[in-house]
């Protein structure tokens, strides 16, 4: 029986899967390729050593109640940490009973949706945008809306006059270095759109992985930070400032509505990997996360102004570069008559991968640009194959102009 539904047959590989498999074809017949369209963690950065003298810990003082079945509502200890770990985004009123840990963020996105999200309700979101969010928007409901991005973030303007014209159900934003485009959603955007949504009755949800991977530490309020009536739900996630192999995330939110999503946790999958949990509980309360986040920070920082340089140097007139200040991605938008979707093959040939920017629109559109990852190249392939591109680029560019 070949097993079919109208859900499952609407689903093929997302469209970056598309470009790794491509990748990962080259690597099954032995062609190395230098990919800059990741979008991992650098694992060389994992605090493995801490996190295997915890994990003995853990099992010498629990033993096996540390992997059996556990509440839904997550591990009260964690709880308690996350909604203390808030205060650095200068959310200060958290409480245990605010904070609901998932299994990532990703799963959050996905149950918020579950329970909010139907086939008629309007979404806005960034565009560019994070494709794993698209996806999952894209399953529940036909209306996502890209809102421009401005420099400081989505631009405001476009998104009222969609709420003078019909209700929304939420609004997504990452405010703090955007995947894929780097940028930081300023202080004022922030208020704005928390007034916003409070004047026009709706949701902001707020997805803030790389708020603590500021070059220069610096870290941003919280847009949550400025939400005084509930129209903010929080959503944070340890896999880019721990691991994403720990499959660890959380919501901020109303108590409430906190306590709804734990009946929607227990329909998903009962409870947050126990032991991930409380790895990272101690992660944060017995080690030295701070002198972790400095080494990831650093680390990413020389990789990005690296990259920057290159491109700087080799990419073609009229390219312009936003200059990461956290986070892992690079964008970079090709002179307006190029398409970085066609060129994908011609850079490719020369085992060089990019992710093409059209992707991260809802519409498909901002063809002429690319999102680069930093952070799991090594500083040699940034210095030998950013300038590389860079030729392949001019060269391309000089052949197919649109
Ligand atoms: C903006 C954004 N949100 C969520 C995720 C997924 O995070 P998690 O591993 O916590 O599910 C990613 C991963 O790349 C991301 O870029």
């Amino acid at each position: 029986m070949k097993i079919t539904g109208s859900f499952i047959d609407s689903l093929g590989p997302s469209a970056i899967r598309a470009v790794t498999m491509k990748i990962d074809a080259k690597a099954a017949a032995g062609i190395p390729v230098v990919s800059f369209a990741g979008g991992k963690p650098a694992p060389e950065l994992f605090p493995v050593e801490d996190l295997r003298r915890l994990t003995d810990k853990i099992f010498e003082e629990e033993g096996g109640q540390c992997i059996q079945y556990a509440p839904s509502s997550g591990y009260g200890k964690l709880r308690g940490t996350l909604a203390e770990f808030m205060k650095r985004f200068q959310v200060n009123d958290a409480k245990p009973e605010n904070i609901l840990p998932f299994s990532g963020s990703a799963q959050a996105l996905n149950s918020i949706c579950r329970a909010l999200v139907t086939a008629e309700d309007t979404v806005l979101v960034e565009a560019p945008c994070y494709t794993g969010s698209l996806d999952i928007f894209r399953s529940y409901t036909r209306n996502v809306v890209g809102i421009p991005m401005e420099e400081d973030g989505m631009d405001l303007d476009a998104v009222e006059s969609v709420l003078r014209e019909r209700p929304v159900r939420l609004i997504y934003v990452i405010p703090d270095f955007q995947n894929p485009s780097a940028r930081v959603m300023s202080l004022e955007k922030r208020r704005r759109l928390v007034a916003l949504a409070q004047q026009y009755n709706t949701l902001v949800l707020e997805d803030a992985p790389y708020s603590l991977l500021g070059f220069d530490g610096t870290v941003m309020p919280a847009v949550k930070s400025f939400d005084t009536q509930d129209n903010v739900v929080y959503m944070g996630s340890v896999s880019k400032i721990i691991a994403p192999g720990l499959r660890v995330g959380w919501i901020v939110g109303p108590a409430d509505f906190v306590q709804k999503m734990v009946y929607v946790k227990m329909i998903d999958d009962l409870q947050v990997n126990n032991i991930a949990q409380r790895q990272v509980d101690r992660f944060f309360t017995e080690c030295d996360f701070d002198a972790h986040l400095s080494r990831i920070r650093e680390t990413y920082r020389v990789r990005a102004a690296k990259m920057v340089e290159g491109i700087r140097a080799s990419f073609p007139e009229g390219c312009t570069v936003v200059e990461p200040k956290g986070g892992m991605f690079l964008w970079v938008e090709l002179p307006q008559e190029m398409d970085a979707m066609e060129m994908f093959d011609y850079v490719f040939e020369q085992n060089i991968a990019y992710v093409p920017g059209s992707f991260f629109y809802p519409d498909g559109s901002g063809r002429n640009t690319i999102r680069l990852n930093f952070s799991t190249s090594s500083l040699e392939d940034i210095s030998e194959k950013i300038p590389e591109m860079g030729r392949l680029i001019c060269a391309y560019a000089a052949q197919h102009r649109r």
